[in-house]
């Protein structure tokens, strides 16, 4: 037990540490200004600790929310020295950006009604229901623009227009996608003469982190080079969406879009506040079309490219998050829970990794093509519970419990020998550490 307190002090302390008053920060000089999921994240395990800290968390993120209502991956410090990245994105472009602050232009999965939630669940009822009325409008506003600007010929699932949006930076599907889609001339020219060594000098992770822990920087340059394109079009969704364009349904978006839409019915359902009839009816519809990323052939979820419809057949993390919908079919349920234990692929010593071993992309310190996360392991570990796997769930929350005792709050891990990887004091490694320990049977 002092074992355990000792952890979770250690845990708090990250927090702490990067607590910058209304909001935490990723890590401190690599993780410099505020992300979406992260504050989500930070706030499920700060409610341990402190609920109204954990309330503030997850107000501070609205203060990036568009008129439109899209949430932003990003609201940047307004500290001199980042005035680069604010300039790379210049929200300010947008005619819906907040005056105030300076934010990116995507968005990130929409775990936000999950934070809200869990967060509302260590108060009383009153004072729950109080809380959830100040966040459901803004809320609601956010899932009708992901449904709006994201899913336009309302199929039911969401589109995602950059690598960032998925959470998962270098997934494979998005560099296989990435690839596809050809290098314009001036990235070729750089990769073909080495120039691309001197992007290093304004990376700021591959400044903190070693490079072989992060994706290339040709891969890099295209990634910026999405985003210098989406602000030549002012962050105007039409002209985003253009044809011909790099888009795909991410599978882990998806997956965590619909469940927040789920928990979405529960807040209106507990504050018998009316959602609007169309959001009802595409929450219905999103609910349904979860399983059309099945791939009936391979018998797994895959996230999808969207311009060809099909289904990009490469295993990662995301294909076991169809669990935390709640809402799959249990047969696949089942699949899935065998996938997770199977040793040829997420079955590992440490926790389940962002790519599996059997996969040509597995490279257990990179970054999101095999090390293992956190946040990933913690949207299993609820899927298991919803769908009765107790036993299963109980095992990975202590492999996680342990990965942290022996290692510490890093970023990552690599999932063979459990080494840190990554910012050292990264914060929802932390707070979803306390989660755990504090949520564990
Ligand atoms: C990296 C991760 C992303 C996270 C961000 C800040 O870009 O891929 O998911 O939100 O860092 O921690």
């Amino acid at each position: 037990m002092d074992e355990q307190n000792n952890l979770q002090q250690t845990l708090a302390d990250v927090l702490e540490l990067n607590n910058k008053g209304t909001h935490t920060t990723p890590a401190a000089h690599l993780y410099p200004h505020q992300w979406l999921w992260d504050s989500c994240f930070i706030a499920i395990g700060l409610r341990h600790i402190d609920v109204k800290k954990a309330q503030t968390e997850i107000e501070s993120l609205f203060r990036g929310q568009w008129s439109n209502g899209l949430m932003p991956n990003m609201i940047f410090s307004d500290d001199r020295q980042y005035s680069l990245d604010r300039k790379m994105w210049s929200s300010h472009l947008s005619p819906f950006s907040p005056g105030d602050y300076a934010t990116s232009g995507i968005t990130q999965p929409p775990v936000i009604a999950e934070a809200i939630v869990r967060v509302g669940e260590k108060m009383k009822k009153t004072e729950r229901i109080q809380w959830y009325k100040k966040m459901l409008p803004k809320l609601v506003a956010y899932h009708e623009w992901l449904f709006r600007d994201r899913d336009p010929h309302k199929g039911g699932l969401t589109i995602q227009v950059h690598p960032y949006e998925s959470g998962m930076d270098n997934s494979p599907p998005w560099i296989i996608q990435l690839h596809e889609q050809g290098k314009p001339w001036w990235i070729s020219f750089i990769e073909k003469t080495n120039l691309d060594k001197a992007v290093n000098l304004v990376r700021r992770d591959t400044t903190h982190v070693n490079p072989g822990q992060r994706m290339s920087n040709i891969d890099a340059l295209l990634y910026w080079n999405i985003i210098r394109r989406f602000k030549s079009k002012s962050w105007d969704i039409d002209k985003m969406l253009h044809k011909g364009d790099f888009m795909l349904e991410d599978l882990a978006f998806n997956s965590i879009f619909t469940r927040a839409n789920q928990i979405l019915l529960k807040i209106s359902n507990e504050t018998r506040v009316k959602l609007p009839e169309e959001l009802v009816e595409r929450i219905a519809q999103n609910k349904k079309a979860i399983e059309e990323m099945w791939s009936e052939q391979e018998g797994r979820y895959f996230s999808r490219d969207f311009i060809t419809r099909k289904p990009i057949e490469e295993l990662t993390v995301a294909s076991l998050l169809p669990l935390y919908t709640g809402v799959i079919s249990k047969e696949r349920a089942e699949s899935l829970v065998k996938l997770l234990k199977d040793t040829r692929h997420f079955g590992m010593r440490y926790p389940a990794p962002s790519v599996p071993v059997s996969s040509d992309f597995y490279s257990p310190d990179r970054f999101w093509q095999g090390p293992s996360w956190l946040n990933t392991n913690w949207l299993i570990i609820d899927g298991l519970k919803q769908f009765g796997y107790i036993e299963e769930a109980n095992a990975l929350t202590k492999t996680c419990i342990d990965l942290l005792e022996k290692s510490g709050a890093f970023e990552y891990f690599n999932p063979q020998s459990g080494e840190g990887l990554g910012a050292k004091e990264f914060s929802w490694t932390a707070a979803l550490g306390i989660d755990l320990i504090n949520t564990k049977s």
